[in-house]
């Protein structure tokens, strides 16, 4: 597909595609008509360190080289930089397709698309101006876009940041779907949210801001990360909007000690994700949303073996195998939150992005883990599964005793 677009439109088109869970690599060269610029090729890519997506931007000039990497929460500057520069050439690769941007000398922008065999097709950004039956609507809430590093002064949302901005609108509309369900509108008392692996607190400021301002929800939000870096950023923003029961803990996963009605973990690295699963089912949390991010655990030690052997020409091929650990993996959590009283359902979270990343895991507490009581089929499921894999996933483990009880209990 070829087109021509305007500047802002090729900003949007950069920064989504750049932020999007697809992204592989971007290569920005050729002359440069923007800010003063010693860089000639800019190459940006994305790859996994200890575990985590990061941006590696790796610059070329005339005399130096340098390369920096960079988390999905500290991008948005460089990438600003980047586009800053104004290259006239801009190539990108995602999962789905190639990208191939060129601005000519007179600032025309043109834009050539090819989908890569396989992919389904992309669909087309939202425009920047579209008013959307969405939690956080472009022009409103400006403050807290502003703080966020998401939206301009004026209230328009950075193209850089559009990825951001509509992946949060969609893990809020999750919550708005199950929030009745979840019968947290008249505790009368603050509803807890705990954020697990907040980063730079995108989600938490959201959430916190979607349920007292919007739905009138009084809630208290608190955030939770092992890394300082991030959590001093989200404590400077939070005191920047100046919001109450708001709170930011510097720990891990599973060690915080909050009774949290409602835990959410977007992108929780590997395992982190089933620290959370354990964390909400231990405070009996009535919601649990969960968007995984890497799965490493099973993919280790997962086997075409005994009865999966019929499975030999799928496992054989890596990115075949990584991707049956991923589905595995979140299986055995779901499965793990109904024998423990969730009603569960594994739903596709951001619908435009192409990417193993977006499902996300949607549980409401249906019943009292503690009644000693579950449903049998599922643990007979369970049991058969692990049997099927000769494996133990980590979410038995961090779930622990009880749930190890309860299997044994049901199984008998
Ligand atoms: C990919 S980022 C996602 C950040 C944020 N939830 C978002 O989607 O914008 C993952 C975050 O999880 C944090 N993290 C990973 N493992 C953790 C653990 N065991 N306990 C607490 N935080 C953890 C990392 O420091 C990182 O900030």
């Amino acid at each position: 597909m070829e087109k021509n677009l305007d500047r802002d439109e090729m900003l949007e088109l950069i920064g989504g595609s750049v932020r999007g869970e697809a992204f592989r690599r971007a290569t920005f060269a050729g002359a440069t008509r923007g800010a003063p610029c010693e860089w000639v090729r800019v190459v940006v890519r994305a790859i996994e360190l200890r575990g985590e997506r990061h941006f590696q931007f790796a610059y070329q000039g005339a005399k130096k080289a340098v390369t920096k990497n960079f988390l999905d929460d500290e991008v948005e500057a460089p990438l600003d930089e980047l586009v800053g520069y104004g290259f006239a050439g801009v190539h990108i690769t995602t999962g789905a397709e190639e990208i191939d941007i060129r601005t000519s000398r007179k600032g025309q922008v043109h834009v050539g698309r090819h989908k890569l065999k396989g992919a389904t097709e992309a669909p087309e950004p939202e425009s920047h101006n579209r008013v959307k039956d969405v939690p956080l609507p472009e022009g409103k809430a400006d403050a807290l876009l502003e703080i966020m590093g998401i939206a301009t002064p004026d209230g328009r949302v950075r193209p850089t940041m559009r990825a951001k901005f509509n992946q949060i609108n969609e893990f809020l509309k999750q919550l708005r779907h199950v929030l009745d369900d979840a019968k947290l509108n008249d505790l009368g008392r603050d509803v807890t949210i705990l954020d697990c692996g907040c980063g730079s607190s995108y989600l938490t400021l959201a959430a916190h801001h979607y349920l007292n301002d919007v739905l009138k929800v009084p809630s208290r939000v608190v955030g939770v990360d092992v890394n300082e870096d991030v959590i001093r950023k989200s404590v400077e923003r939070a005191d920047r909007l100046g919001a109450g029961n708001l709170v930011f803990e510097c720990r891990r996963i599973g060690t915080v000690d909050v009774a949290a009605d409602i835990v959410f973990a977007l992108h929780a690295c590997d395992t982190a994700t089933d620290d959370a699963i354990a964390q909400a089912v231990r405070s009996e949390a009535r919601l649990l949303l969960s968007v995984p991010c890497c799965h490493h655990d099973l993919n280790k030690v997962i086997r075409a073996d005994g009865p999966a052997e019929v499975l030999r020409p799928v496992l054989r091929h890596g990115i075949l195998l990584q991707r049956t650990a991923d589905l595995i993996t979140d299986a055995f959590r779901a499965l793990a939150l109904r024998i423990m009283g969730y009603r569960t359902d594994v739903v596709e979270f951001v619908a435009t992005e192409h990417t193993p990343r977006n499902l996300m895991i949607r549980a409401v507490r249906t019943r009292e883990a503690a009644s000693g009581v579950t449903d049998s089929a599922h643990v007979a499921e369970y049991i058969e599964l692990k049997r099927f894999w000769r494996v133990t996933p980590y979410i038995e483990k961090v779930l622990g005793e009880p749930f190890q009880q309860l299997v044994k209990a049901t199984a008998l």
